[in-house]
């Protein structure tokens, strides 16, 4: 048996689906980290709940702004995602990294070829070990081949560091 606590948990608790969490900077412009630690809390109200940690540029843009989108991507995302995933929007500008559009309901935009987007507006953050809980009230669901469950579209699903798979039909 192990003992590597630390690293080996979170993989067992894979795959995960990928989420690139959207948010305004103060210059108004978007930018874009990945997330694949994320859990629906509550259905009504609509509430959800993500480990982003306290260093990550977007954890400042959600406490300035008090709203974020989540937008789940397909495996032709992958090569923006490793930029998004790996680098700082505090030391690089990845607004141009995605095509984006308008949000029903926030300021935050949408990343435009996600097959699924989630707005949110900011609840609370929690501090917990080294990551906050940012919990977001629902505003907005929208996605693209899903009826139940993924029909035509497939997401990208995180099986830790650099794996990735996706659905089988
Ligand atoms: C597949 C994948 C999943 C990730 N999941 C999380 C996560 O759930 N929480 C987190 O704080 N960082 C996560 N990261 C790391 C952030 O995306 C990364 O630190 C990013 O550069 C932060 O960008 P920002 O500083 O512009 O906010 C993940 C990275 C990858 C590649």
């Amino acid at each position: 048996m192990t003992k590597d606590l630390n690293g080996l948990y979170y993989r067992l608790l894979c795959p995960r689906v990928v989420a690139i969490i959207v948010s305004l900077r103060p210059d108004g412009k978007p930018n874009a980290m990945v997330a694949a630690w994320h859990t629906p809390i509550s259905v009504n109200p609509p509430i959800v709940a993500i480990a982003i940690a306290p260093s990550r540029f977007t954890h400042k843009l959600i406490q300035n702004s008090g709203e974020f989108t989540i937008n789940i991507p397909d495996k032709t995302l992958t090569e923006q995602i490793e930029v998004a995933g790996y680098n700082s929007g505090e030391h690089m500008d990845k607004s141009a990294l995605f095509k984006y559009a308008p949000s029903k309901i926030l300021k935050t935009p949408i990343i435009e070829d996600a097959i699924g987007v989630i707005e949110c507006k900011l609840n609370r953050m929690l501090e917990m070990g080294d990551h906050s809980v940012v919990f977001g009230n629902i505003v907005s669901v929208s996605a693209k081949g899903f009826g139940e469950v993924w029909r035509t579209s497939t997401p990208l699903l995180h099986l830790g560091t650099n794996f990735y798979t996706e659905l089988k039909k």
